[in-house]
């Protein structure tokens, strides 16, 4: 098929102000005659999501936060938009459900694109997701969800598209019956990759967003500088490809230009290489199982010339050890490692903890939280604030 598409998709972005939402809107508009822009998403910038508004005209704009939701309609008002606001998860729920939506971009940062991305799989959209928290939470709800409404996932993390890519069609059947041996998951290592650990500690948060390859949102920029993103990424794709721990290798690969490989019962290994730019996976997906182009220029090979791997060192990288452990131990302990990391990287951020601070709040939350199956949505969510409670504890008691 060519470029040209007969039918138009609408596509719902949640997330669309921030760095993943951005790289997502830069490819839809390379492709006009594909994509129709219905809702964009945001949670305080005002500006931002007005001024897109103003770009792509979508039928409605969600902002979660109420006044900002305000501010936004009279901006869109005073300008003579036609853009419905909504506010509030409500409206995030909504527009990820809406009939003339196809696409759903997950790409809100943490735990709070839990809510809209399950609505879209209930709604049976084709999820292309890049909240990973979202899985990490709730993978075992998130499937079921996925499955039972005939939903499609699409994962945008650059390594997850990776593996999908190097996958068999017909991987769902389980990795061992498709012959899979192992799955190879790249990591940049971070900025630290080569510090001093007796320096870590005196890290700041300016030098732990400065990612050397990727330009990503600050919170994830963290997680990169401490691995635990890839303890996330781990955990995802357990989820995503009914992986065990054990069929999961993380890989230090500092150049960041091969984003995962998988590795075959017969020797083979299948690689996905490309320049480290998140338009490339999410081109990927949108354009699925087509083609398209998304901006990003042809990899260079030779400007390369050569590919390092190690094995990562748990002592330098105690929230990898820590989301392994969370993994084994099942139920909620994803959930509490994820919610202790979102309000200990916040808190790292806002200059209140140390850098190495961040895995002693993971681990303490998940020392005092007892774990437990998850039965449900609500359940989860009511453990998710739990963790929220004595993480902030934790972090008061460390910082009076
Ligand atoms: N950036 C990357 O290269 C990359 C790569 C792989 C995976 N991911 C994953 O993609 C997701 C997004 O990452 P990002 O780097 O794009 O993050 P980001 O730049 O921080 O953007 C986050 C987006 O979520 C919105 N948001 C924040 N809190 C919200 C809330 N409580 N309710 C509703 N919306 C909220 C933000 O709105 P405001 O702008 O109004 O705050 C923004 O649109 C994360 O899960 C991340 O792990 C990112």
């Amino acid at each position: 098929m060519s470029e040209m598409s007969s039918t138009v998709r609408g596509i719902t972005i949640l997330g669309s102000t921030g760095s993943i939402g951005l790289s997502t809107l830069d490819v839809v508009a390379r492709h006009p005659e594909r994509f129709e822009v219905i809702a964009l998403t945001a949670n305080s910038q005002v500006e931002r999501l007005f001024e897109q508004c103003q770009s792509y005209r979508p039928k409605y704009a969600v902002m979660a936060n109420p006044d900002a939701a305000e501010q936004l309609q009279s901006k869109l008002d005073a300008s003579g938009s036609e853009t419905e606001v909504l506010s509030g998860v409500e409206g995030l729920e909504r527009v990820a459900s809406l009939d003339e939506v196809d696409d759903v971009m997950a790409a809100i940062v943490g735990a709070a694109g839990l809510r809209p991305s399950i609505a879209a799989a209930r709604a049976g959209k084709r999820i292309l997701l890049a909240n990973k928290e979202a899985l990490v939470m709730a993978g075992d709800l998130f499937m079921a969800e996925v499955k039972a409404h005939d939903a499609v996932l699409l994962p945008i993390d650059s390594e997850h598209n990776a593996i999908f890519q190097c996958m068999p069609k017909n991987y769902a059947t389980g990795l061992s019956e498709v012959g899979v041996a192992h799955i190879l998951l790249t990591a940049s290592g971070g900025p630290f990759i080569d510090r001093d650990i007796a320096t870590l500690e005196s890290v700041t948060p300016e030098e732990a967003v400065a990612h050397p390859n990727w330009s990503m949102g600050r919170k994830i920029s963290v997680d990169s500088a401490t691995m635990m993103n890839k303890g996330l990424e781990v955990i995802e794709a357990c989820w995503l490809f009914g992986a065990s721990a054990e069929q999961i290798q993380v890989v230090i690969h500092p150049q960041s230009v091969i984003h995962s490989m998988v590795q075959y019962i017969d020797g083979s290994v299948l690689a996905q290489l490309g320049n480290p730019d998140m338009r490339t996976p999410i081109a990927h997906a949108l354009g699925y199982p087509q083609r398209i182009k998304s901006g990003v220029d042809h990899l260079n090979i030779f400007d390369i010339a050569r590919f390092d791997f190690k094995e990562p060192d748990m002592q330098r990288f105690p929230c990898l050890r820590l989301a392994y452990e969370a993994l084994t131990a099942g139920g909620t302990a994803p959930a509490i490692l994820n919610a202790a990391n979102e309000l200990a990287v916040e808190a790292f951020l806002q200059g209140r903890l140390g850098f190495m601070e961040i895995s002693t709040i993971v681990e303490k939350s998940l020392e005092q939280l007892a774990v437990s199956p998850v039965t449900d949505l609500g359940a989860l969510l009511r453990v998710d604030a739990e963790a929220r409670d004595v993480a902030k504890e934790l972090i008061e008691r460390r910082t009076k």
